[in-house]
């Protein structure tokens, strides 16, 4: 007569679609079946946030302070998604200090405020964007290096003083590479303090608050072996050789969905550049804008959240992620390439996308990878050797993931 055992091992071999339907199947009806969360059961309907506490990343996305009042479905949504936020412009220079001696806190901190009332983490974006036309005129007309360097150290210690031990991590510098090229912008700050005026930012932003995580910033460096990712990398390994304090990479990850493909391999092997110098990576301004209005347009569009995202959460440093935005009724891309292209989670009406569940399944992906806790309740622990034995009844079958 078979045992319990191998009959309970049949009934899990013909189950093996999904690491997630293995884990629920088999803690079905044990004591261990509490160990595992019902966020992480494929049928579970939770919040973003809610699977992304479980894998112990922040699930973020920028926001637009001045939508808090107008839009009555934006705030709930946000909160009720989301553990992390990012101003969509609030921080930047040009609406914090628009003239000399000149500050304007309102819309940075009802964003602040509102992150801190409802638990989120919050990212300060930027505190220097290299490209000329983001500084504001009055700086780019500095003349002197001791004047620019001087304003660039009010700046920077008054905006991180003021959010010390709030604002989680600095976007230190955004861009610093010109728009698709591999040279550093030859703006204000290159030309007067030279291209170490980078490396003052993180030195005045971790002066300011030393407990905040700084980061640079960039677009389109995820394909290693190219010029500009080489440029990049250089310029990070730089900054580390000079003692500078940098603790991560942002890689924004706007995605051209449909028109460039993105391999989501190649993806990973640029995030693993940056965590083998012992460097966090973060996503953070994912969108992905589709061509086309149909429904294979936005299954498309959930491929692609799901294989880039998977990819870099994959790797432990890589440990969170931010969207730029997350309804399709407020886009940065309508305004600058048009309507339709549907770049982000929840569509103009607020129903969940193709998206949405794609990152929910990302990040549930990475909590089921979490190594467990030693201990006869490691549900992981269980799950790999009921694993095992099914697979010993199925030869030939893995668990597919
Ligand atoms: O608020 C004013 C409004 O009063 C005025 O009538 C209108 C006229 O143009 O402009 C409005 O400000 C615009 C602002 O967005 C708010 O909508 C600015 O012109 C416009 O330049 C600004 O664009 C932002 C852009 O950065 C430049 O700062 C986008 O919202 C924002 O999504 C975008 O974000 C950047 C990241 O910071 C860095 N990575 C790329 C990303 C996308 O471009």
């Amino acid at each position: 007569m078979r045992s319990e055992r191998a009959r309970a091992g049949d009934g899990l071999a013909r189950r093996l679609s999904s690491f997630a339907v293995v884990a629920q199947g088999l803690l079905a009806g044990t004591s261990l079946a509490a160990s595992l969360p019902a966020c992480l059961a494929p049928d579970s309907d939770c919040s973003l946030r809610e699977v992304a506490a479980l894998a112990g990343v922040p699930v973020g996305s920028a926001v637009n302070p001045a939508l808090f009042a107008v839009d009555p479905l934006y705030v709930p949504t946000l909160v009720r998604e989301f553990d992390s936020v990012t101003s969509e412009n609030a921080h930047k220079w040009p609406s914090l200090h628009p003239a000399p001696g000149v500050y304007d806190f309102a819309a940075a901190d009802a964003v602040v405020e509102l992150a801190e009332a409802n638990g989120m983490r919050v990212r300060g974006h930027t505190l220097l964007w290299a490209n000329p036309e983001r500084i504001p005129g009055y700086v780019n007309d500095m003349a002197s290096p001791d004047v620019l360097r001087a304003e660039l150290t009010e700046h920077i210690e008054t905006v991180v003083g003021r959010y010390a031990g709030r604002i989680a991590a600095w976007d230190v510098v955004n861009e610093p590479l010109e728009n698709l090229g591999s040279t550093l912008y030859e703006n204000v700050f290159f030309q007067q303090l030279g291209p170490g005026y980078i490396a003052e930012a993180f030195r005045i932003a971790h002066a300011a608050d030393p407990s905040a995580l700084l980061f640079l910033n960039e677009v389109f460096v995820t394909v290693p072996g190219t010029e500009r990712f080489d440029a990049f990398l250089a310029l990070v390994k730089d900054l580390i050789a000079d003692g500078v304090p940098i603790h991560g990479v942002g890689l924004q990850t706007h995605l051209l969905g449909g028109l460039v493909p993105v391999d989501p391999a190649t993806f990973q092997a640029a995030v693993r550049t940056f965590t083998d110098l012992g460097l966090h990576v973060e996503i953070t301004e994912m969108d992905v804008p589709m061509l086309g209005g149909g429904a294979d347009a936005l299954d498309l569009q959930a491929e692609i959240v799901q294989e880039v995202v998977g990819a870099c959460l994959a790797v432990p440093l890589c440990d969170a992620v931010t969207f730029w935005g997350f309804t399709d009724l407020h886009t940065w891309i309508d305004g600058t390439f048009g309507p339709g292209y549907r770049p982000l989670l929840f569509d103009e009406a607020y129903e969940r996308k193709p998206a949405y569940f794609a990152l929910r399944h990302a990040l549930q992906e990475r909590a089921l990878a979490m190594p467990e806790p030693a201990g006869p309740a490691s549900a992981l622990a269980v799950l790999a050797a009921l694993g095992a034995l099914a697979r010993r009844r199925a030869p030939g079958c893995g668990v597919a993931r």
